[in-house]
């Protein structure tokens, strides 16, 4: 299929367009580089062998869009672009409906205007909110964010299926990921935020280059077997052909499908951090600070409707996941020396 990656450049992106390619597809990106480089579509070409289409534009600019879809047959679109970072959300929610919300309606128009109708979204674990007991499974409420950002994901959810019941002749999957980390086993692509990173992993992997002091862990007094935070963590290779998966599955079904990409096991925060010592061979330091406002003790998937539906399973383990980020950092490191 022809397939046109919104945000084909970020982290789970440039590595869902590995896997399209390695699976026969064509790959079309779409990228304001707002939040990743240039360099990554390069190097998106030197794993997989193969060229990509690039236009480097914003989702919202609808004529530069439109001539996307003019100069290509797009088959289906998987909708990746957007803002992410929960805690910036929260300050500056305009930014993030803007970006995320008309973002995503400016690109269904245009789709909808092609005759393009089969789309497979990142969605997110946060639809599942605060209330719902774990594991998540897809048929719980998912009616109620706990910020700007995880309520674009909520939004966008319903808008889909709002579509979806307006238009029958719609394909759209919508998937929850779990916690993405890891990179590229060949090194050359993965995780590499700006600034000081909010998430666990990318903040573990500067303490082990030694750009950034020590951990702190969030809370050790919550109900969880050593008091830290439980998250599904999924190595974003096993994310990627996921989305595979889907657009088969979106390919030949009408509708809309929900489901979990996660691993089904959880893992504390001190299970990551020695994880990734035995990745980077030695100690990392940690204190212990206070629990951060809004994060929930424990959450992880039921897995079972990707297994049964999509014939999908994870299967990298967590040391695998902490040795790929490991084996992207240190080789980003060694080539800004
Ligand atoms: P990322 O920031 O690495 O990738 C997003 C990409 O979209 C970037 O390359 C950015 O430049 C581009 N982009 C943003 N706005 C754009 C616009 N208006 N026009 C064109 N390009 C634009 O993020 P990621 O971690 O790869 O996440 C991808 C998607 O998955 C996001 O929608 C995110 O909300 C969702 N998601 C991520 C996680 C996670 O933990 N990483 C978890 C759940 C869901
Ligand atoms: N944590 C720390 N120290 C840090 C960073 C995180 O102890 O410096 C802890 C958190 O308290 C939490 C766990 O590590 O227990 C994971 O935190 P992350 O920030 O890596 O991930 P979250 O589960 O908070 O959120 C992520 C994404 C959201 C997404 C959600 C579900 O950031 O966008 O997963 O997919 F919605």
């Amino acid at each position: 299929m022809n397939v046109l990656v919104t945000g084909g450049a970020g982290f789970i992106g440039s590595h869902t367009c590995v896997e399209l390619l390695e699976n026969g597809h064509d790959v079309i990106i779409v990228d304001n580089f707002s939040n990743s480089k240039q360099i990554c579509v390069e190097r998106i070409e030197q794993i997989a062998g193969k060229k990509v289409q690039l236009y480097s534009i914003d989702i919202r600019d609808r004529a530069a869009l439109s001539r996307v879809f003019e100069e290509n047959s797009v088959d289906c679109v998987i909708h990746f672009a957007g803002y992410k970072a929960v805690g910036e959300s929260v300050k500056l929610p305009l930014k993030y409906y803007q970006n995320n919300i008309t973002g995503t309606i400016t690109l269904l128009e245009v789709m909808e205007q092609y005759g393009c109708r089969m789309m497979v979204f990142s969605s997110s674990a946060t639809v599942y909110g605060p209330e719902n007991p774990i594991p998540y499974v897809e048929t719980m409420k998912t009616n109620e964010a706990t910020n700007p950002y995880g309520w674009t994901k909520v939004m966008i959810e319903q808008i889909l299926r709002d579509l979806s019941a307006a238009q029958p002749a719609w394909s759209i999957a919508l998937l929850r990921y779990f916690n993405p980390i890891g990179a590229h086993p060949s090194g050359l692509i993965g995780e590499d935020p700006q600034g000081i990173p909010n998430n666990l992993v990318p903040y573990i992997a500067k303490v082990a280059t030694g750009e950034l002091e020590s951990l702190g862990v969030f809370g050790n007094d919550y109900d969880t077997p050593d008091g830290t935070g439980v998250r599904d963590y999924i190595h974003v290779v096993d994310l990627a052909a996921g989305h595979v998966k889907a657009l088969d599955y979106a390919a030949r079904h009408k509708g809309v499908l929900e489901v979990n990409l996660g691993t089904g096991r959880g893992s504390s925060v001190l299970e990551i951090l020695h994880a990734y010592e035995r990745a980077c061979g030695h100690e990392l330091a940690y204190q212990i600070k206070p629990r951060r406002a809004g994060d929930l003790p424990a959450f992880y998937a039921d897995t079972t409707k990707a297994k049964e539906l999509l014939g999908w399973e994870a299967r990298f383990t967590i040391e695998e996941m902490c040795r790929d980020s490991w084996n992207f950092v240190k080789r980003q490191m060694e080539e800004a020396e």
